[in-house]
């Protein structure tokens, strides 16, 4: 049988060690036996950004991005999109298993119960500027929610860590739509239990101040299926986030916090936004190829936002998905005009062997935002919807971190480069 091991020379001792792999991967831990001379640290990685390096092991969600394949627990994102509903992947991410009817009755029902959120979160969102960005009172509001469950610092306690998630997967969606009704001036309603988690969410947003929303079942079906496409990714920047924090055994409210800080930016799940703009900005598909043009330039540093993926180098299977979804929003709310815009940007980048080269493809955000707009949201909510369907994750993958005994705090080393010791003369 082969050994599952690898040999490295070491050509600054002529010395060579066998290491053996850790499920076909190599135990950075193992190199700092390679040491010169003995009393050395030992040999370290260099990986920035995390390129090449697991950071743990996992059993939720797998990526395979040369082929485009994304799976929760196992099952094809497109079949979960078609057939299950998004509280069934809350459970299946959170538990490995899809729920039986009355696990999942039992879910909803705890859901329902656990929407709402105490009366003074309510002054809190007042006291945010109008226009504050409703990511950062999401952010923020996750931190203050720390502040009402001190018991949550027990994260030790899976009992505990469960009802917390409950809690959590609940109440984000409220705050998201809180953020939403500060900017619009609305008073903020209390939730529906009787209704579906994307019905509750879109009547907590759009409803008058009197509590009055008419459902359209297929926007609450597109907004479910939203939530499910972006309910995990495995080891993404704000995962890692989530993850790094958590393992100094911070409450969950403030983990989240930390990763839903992490989706913000523009390189992640701000994105979204990012690609509304663009597509404003080119207003017009005579102004495509200039747009291009600016794009290729590595001098202008403008990217072609909602493309290109640090694992996918293929079509990403969520952006399939979205793309088909927009297509059924358009047929209730009518024609978004970007659209063209959008569909020439992509026909003429996947043509461009700039973007071949690279294997740089459409990603979840580049559809996903037209879909927000016609919709009714505004441009700044695009990664607040973002951050609701991947709360699930975030906190799927922080459960497992804390139950992983190879797990410790979170604590990378450094090279360091700068000045060797001197003394404060000046
Ligand atoms: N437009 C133009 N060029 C791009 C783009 C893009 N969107 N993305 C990557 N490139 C180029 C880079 O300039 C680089 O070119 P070079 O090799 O000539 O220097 C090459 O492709 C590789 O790019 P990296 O930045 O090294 O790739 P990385 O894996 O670090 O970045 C990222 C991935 C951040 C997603 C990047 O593709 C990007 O900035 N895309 C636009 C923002 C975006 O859509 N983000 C959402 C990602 S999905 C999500 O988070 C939900």
């Amino acid at each position: 049988m082969t050994k599952e091991a690898v040999t490295i020379t070491d050509h600054r001792t002529g010395e060579s060690y066998d290491i053996d792999l850790v499920d076909g991967a190599l135990p950075a831990i193992a190199l700092r036996q390679i040491k010169t001379p003995d009393d050395d640290f030992g040999l370290m990685t260099y990986d920035p950004a995390f390129s090449n390096t697991a950071s743990c092991k996992s059993t939720i969600t797998y990526i395979d991005g040369d082929k485009g394949i994304l799976e929760y627990r196992g099952y094809p994102i497109e079949e979960l999109a078609e057939k299950s509903s998004f509280l069934e992947v809350v459970h299946l991410l959170l538990h490995g298993e899809l729920p039986s009817d009355d696990e999942l009755a039992q879910l909803a029902g705890t859901v329902g119960e656990n929407m709402a959120v105490d009366e003074s979160m309510k002054k809190f969102f007042d006291g945010f500027l109008e226009d504050a960005h409703p990511m950062g009172m999401l952010i923020s509001s996750l931190a203050c929610l720390a502040t009402y469950y001190p018991d949550a610092k027990n994260v030790n306690d899976p009992e505990n860590r469960l009802q917390q998630i409950h809690r959590l997967v609940s109440k984000v969606p409220t705050l998201s739509a809180y953020a939403f009704r500060r900017n619009a001036g609305l008073s903020y309603l209390d939730p529906d239990p009787t209704q579906s988690f994307a019905a509750n969410f879109l009547r907590l947003v759009f409803a008058d101040d009197d509590g009055s929303y008419t459902q359209n079942p297929v926007l609450e079906r597109v907004m479910d299926v939203l939530f499910t496409l972006h309910a995990d990714h495995e080891q993404n920047c704000s995962t890692s986030a989530m993850r790094g924090v958590g393992s100094s055994y911070s409450d969950p409210y403030s983990s989240l916090a930390a990763a839903a800080a992490a989706l913000y930016g523009p390189l992640h799940g701000g994105a979204n936004e990012a690609v509304l703009r663009m597509l404003n900005e080119i207003g017009d598909k005579d102004n495509i190829p200039g747009f291009i043009e600016q794009v290729k330039d590595k001098d202008s540093k403008i990217r072609l936002m909602g493309f290109g993926h640090r694992v996918y180098k293929n079509y990403d299977p969520r952006a399939k998905i979205i793309k088909k979804l927009a297509y059924e929003v358009f047929e209730v709310q009518g024609m978004n005009p970007l659209l063209d815009i959008a569909l020439e940007l992509e026909r003429i980048a996947l043509e461009d062997n700039y973007f071949v080269d690279r294997k740089l493809y459409p990603n979840v955000d580049f559809y996903s935002g037209l879909i927000y707009q016609s919709m009714g949201f505004p441009t700044p909510m695009f990664p607040v919807l973002f951050a609701i369907g991947r709360t699930s994750g975030w906190l799927s993958q922080w459960n497992e971190c804390l139950d992983d005994k190879d797990q410790r705090i979170a604590r990378p080393r450094q090279l360091y480069q700068g000045s060797p010791k001197r003394s404060y003369d000046k």
